[in-house]
């Protein structure tokens, strides 16, 4: 494994430079239905110039770029903070199963019991995991999560008549806390992280007080440790009458083992494409439902499932309800992915979070001699190393070691976050990996140090073989070609 892989992406035309004026795919008989006529106004003056291929032409196009993506089916993909983990192949069976798939949104609560209950189950198992009573299913990702929670922060506020205005969270924090932070219309404070990667307490003293509204908070955080002094912070927030919310992303260390809501959080988000296993690229799509405390229970989303004696129904009788945040019920087929993972490990599910977290320390154990780490502590189910070692004595960046990385058939992990380390590489391999492919992954980053050292080359010039080679990033940013002008390539249009 730690040879490089021979490249088995000869040059592929586009999809453009297939294309032949007049060739089709096919050309089903057209029905015998009236065609409504469009309204001059809105209709197109010329036809739309697109690709005209066969449909041979066609399928080699999509098949040769599938060949080309890389994804958890394809290779270790050890994403920090993603939680790119196997997603069960019966998980597609059974969110395809028809009394699902089929469900109209409209449907009356009578013809759609089964998928009731699931709901209602699924909220009974994560109010459990976050050791808080009451959940909404509706927020579609973690980051609307997040906004969901400042809601009803605010909510809860503005019902007992204090005015607050500052949400408080640290430097360590995920991009989306600080962005839900301002789009909830917050003032955002953040505080530092101390020698041990803990919250710095002298520094969240400081800044709490009356206008405080609450703080936001992933535990284990960014840099994968666990805060020692969580129950203090609790208790700081708690002293000024404001909230504590989990950004529940990191949660697949922590379930079955801790829960939030013992930790002292009032307003908890679980990220269910991450902990619970979906398909899912980067932010989603996914599921974020939020659980809460008794106290905030009145202001969460409506529609919420309730049951009533053997009988579930979608309840909206809440006067004090933040309302919608999604259409209907929230993303049904997350859910049933969801509870049918949780179904499966059943009491269990603790495994999941010790092999996750056994897994990153192996990796870390067998790392941290060869990359710099700068929080020598066990860790959670993730860590993060630096690669300024490597740039002090060879000119190598994080950056460099990602893109060989995929010389070596390996994703990259997150590189440049959390924000507070330099040259960071942010480790995370979840519980679904065997030892061996730890292995080859340990192997590839040494040689990658070793290859450092000696040939800087292959470093600066990867990926050397894959489909695409180094971006100019900021070029891709700036000037991104979107169109394909046919006009340009006049012998392609026949
Ligand atoms: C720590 C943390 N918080 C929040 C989020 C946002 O979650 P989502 O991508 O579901 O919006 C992420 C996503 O990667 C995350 O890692």
């Amino acid at each position: 494994m730690t040879k490089e892989h021979g490249s088995a992406w000869p040059d592929a035309p586009l999809i453009f430079e297939r294309s032949r004026a007049g060739r089709r795919a096919g050309r089903p008989p057209r029905p015998d239905l009236p065609v409504p006529e469009l309204p001059s106004a809105v209709r197109r003056v010329t036809p739309p110039r697109l690709p005209e291929v066969s449909e041979p032409e066609l399928v080699r196009h999509f098949t040769t770029l599938a060949d080309r993506t890389f994804g958890v089916d394809t290779g270790f993909y050890p994403l920090g903070s993603c939680t790119m983990k196997h997603n069960p192949r019966v998980h597609e069976r059974l969110a395809g199963l028809p009394g699902f798939r089929d469900l109209h949104p409209h449907q009356e609560d009578e013809g759609a019991q089964g998928a009731l209950e699931l709901m209602w189950q699924l909220q009974s198992m994560l109010a459990e995991i976050a050791g808080l009573p009451a959940v909404t299913l509706q927020p579609a990702a973690g980051s609307q999560g997040e906004l969901t929670g400042l809601m009803l922060m605010r909510a809860y506020f503005a019902d007992r008549g204090e005015e607050r205005d500052t949400i408080i969270t640290a430097d360590t924090a995920h991009g989306t806390n600080p962005a839900s932070v301002t789009m909830a219309g917050y003032k955002l404070e953040r505080v530092e992280t101390d020698a041990r990667g803990n919250l710095d307490l002298d520094d969240l003293r400081g800044k709490v007080n009356e206008r405080t509204a609450g703080l936001m908070l992933t535990n284990p955080s960014t840099l994968g440790l666990f805060d020692e002094g969580i129950e203090d912070v609790a208790a700081i927030f708690h002293d000024a009458g404001a909230l504590l919310y989990y950004d529940g992303a990191n949660l697949n260390a922590v379930v079955g083992i801790s829960r939030p809501g013992d930790m002292g959080f009032d307003i908890v988000h679980y990220n269910l494409h991450k902990t619970f296993s979906q398909p899912h690229g980067g932010g989603g799509p996914g599921g974020g439902p939020v659980a809460v405390r008794e106290r905030l229970e009145p202001f969460l989303p409506v529609p919420r499932v309730v049951q009533d004696g053997d009988v579930y129904r979608l309840d909206s009788d809440h006067p004090k309800t933040i309302g919608r945040v999604r259409g209907f019920a929230g993303p049904f087929g997350v859910f049933v992915r969801s509870y049918a993972f949780m179904r499966a490990y059943g009491p269990g599910l603790r495994e999941m979070s010790e092999v996750a977290v056994l897994n990153a320390n192996y990796l870390l154990a067998r790392l941290k001699d060869v990359y710099d780490l700068p929080y020598d502590r066990l860790c959670m189910h993730e860590f993060v190393l630096s690669a300024r070692n490597l740039k002090r004595a060879h000119g190598i960046t994080a950056l460099d070691v990602a893109k060989r990385l995929m010389d070596y058939g390996i994703h990259p992990p997150t590189i440049y976050f959390p924000l507070v380390v330099s040259e960071a590489l942010m480790i995370e391999p979840t519980e679904t990996e065997p030892k061996e492919r730890l292995d080859e992954f340990v192997e590839a980053m040494r040689k990658l140090a070793e290859e450092a050292a000696e040939s800087p080359e292959l470093l600066k010039e990867a990926p050397r073989v894959r489909p695409v080679r180094r971006l100019d990033e900021v070029r891709a940013a700036k000037q991104p070609v979107l169109r394909y002008h046919f006009d340009e390539h006049p012998a392609l249009v026949g």
